[in-house]
């Protein structure tokens, strides 16, 4: 079903290590081939009853998307403006708008398709209302895996909005090595849709250094389009477009021209400035016709995103007067809060960190009841517990924190 994770093994040791991630999952180093190149023609997958209809021309194709943001660490929940400059650098490397389109090198120019589709965020949700296209949700899960778990909101992630209409985007940490993968054209409904890692997402805010140019995004949505690697997955491999030179396998980094490999048929070796190679996101600035084609051929009547040609979610005017839920309002991140024990108490209390406050170098001040400070104390993370004892017994307050995090709890010395 869905597509390949890479492994680029050097970027993952410098993922662990240099942005010091926390583990999350172990190092999986699985990759799927994709097996079916052809798509059933059987089923239509027009479920409206509008009529079908059929994109043989090079008519501009549009795709509504909907971006599902999950966090666990608030650096996970990405900005808007992130959010936008995904959507932005899809547009141009899907229309050959991409500036850096000229570093395509000459003897490949000629091959540069504009693939004429273009990327909106929907403005309309599946039930009609009005939308922001960003679903925001916290999170427990400190990272996920390729199980798909993200498209599931009883699995700690969030439900796929109808694949038919939308693309779905869902943006997470994945487990360390994976900067995102892909459903390929005809898997379930509810699986429909690309996943990419947070810090690979868009080229603005908190990035990966070479992942930091949005063409994780471009690449996966490669694949949700049908694209395979260029390189067939396979030593020499058949990616089934004409206008891609055969290579001998992925590349990484970023190559200078030409770079000839064993199965090369020309001078011009790999066309290693690919979207569907594995080179850093700088060095990627290129699809060719026969992808566009390949791509747009999905989109064509009886082909599995037809549907697509039919979808108005981008159109505002299309929703009723029912703001659908605001992206806070979807948030249902816990209260982060502290709780002490025992209380009341005669010598020690304890502080405990709940649904994950951060205690560590955390000044707390013991008032009394007129607010004077009588007890001011730094606490770590190894080092939790206050000595009361000095206290008469009475009515206090502990407090910590500052600001909109500041917490009062009533203490009891007896
Ligand atoms: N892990 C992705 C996949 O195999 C490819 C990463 C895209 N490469 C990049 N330079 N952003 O589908
Ligand atoms: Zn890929
Ligand atoms: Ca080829």
């Amino acid at each position: 079903m869905r597509l390949l994770v890479l492994f680029f093994l050097v970027m993952s040791v410098l993922s662990v290590n240099t942005f010091g991630q926390r583990n999350c999952g172990s190092l999986e180093y699985q990759k799927k081939f994709a097996q079916h190149e052809t798509y059933s023609t059987s089923k239509s997958p027009i479920t409206d009853n509008i009529a079908a209809r059929d994109t043989l021309s090079d008519e501009t194709i549009n795709i509504p998307v909907v971006i599902h943001v999950l966090y666990n660490l608030n650096e996970q929940n990405i900005s808007d403006a992130q959010i936008l400059s995904q959507i932005n650098i899809l547009n141009e490397d899907y229309n050959r708008l991409n500036a850096d389109a000229t570093n395509t090198p000459s003897a490949f120019q000629k091959y540069a398709g504009k693939c004429n589709i273009h990327f909106c965020v929907a403005k309309v949700d599946p039930q009609g209302r009005q939308t922001k296209g960003i679903v925001r949700k916290y999170t427990s899960k400190v990272c996920f895996s390729m199980n798909d778990n993200m498209k599931f909101a009883n699995a700690g992630g969030d439900d796929a909005w109808d694949s038919k209409r939308y693309l779905n985007i869902w943006v997470c940490n994945l487990q360390s090595n994976v900067l995102g993968y892909s459903s390929l054209p005809n898997d379930r409904a509810e699986l429909d849709g690309v996943v990419i890692q947070y810090n690979a997402f868009g080229n603005t805010g908190s990035l990966r250094p070479q992942f930091n140019k949005g063409r994780t995004a471009t690449h996966e949505i490669g694949h949700w389009m049908g694209l395979l690697h260029i390189w067939g997955d396979n030593t020499c491999g058949n990616d089934y477009v004409d206008d891609t030179p055969p290579q001998t396998y992925y590349n990484g980094n970023c190559p200078s021209f030409p770079h000839k490999s064993q199965c090369s048929i020309n001078n011009n070796g790999d066309m290693f400035m690919n979207f569907m190679d594995y080179t850093n996101d700088e060095c990627m600035n290129i699809f060719t016709n026969g992808q566009k084609n390949k791509m747009r051929k999905l989109f064509a009547l009886n082909g599995p995103r037809n549907s697509f040609l039919l979808s108005n979610v981008c159109d505002s005017s299309n929703a009723n007067n029912i703001a659908g839920p605001s992206s806070n309002e979807a948030a249902n991140k816990p209260v982060q809060s502290v709780t002490i024990f025992p209380n009341p108490s005669s010598s020690t209390i304890n502080m405990i960190p709940v649904n994950g406050y951060d205690l560590n170098n955390n000044t707390v001040h013991i008032l009394d009841a007129t607010g004077k400070v009588l007890i001011n104390q730094k606490i770590f993370s190894s080092n939790r517990s206050i000595n009361i004892s000095s206290l008469k017994s009475g009515l206090y307050f502990l407090k910590i924190g500052s600001g909109s995090d500041q917490k009062m709890i009533k203490l009891i010395k007896n």
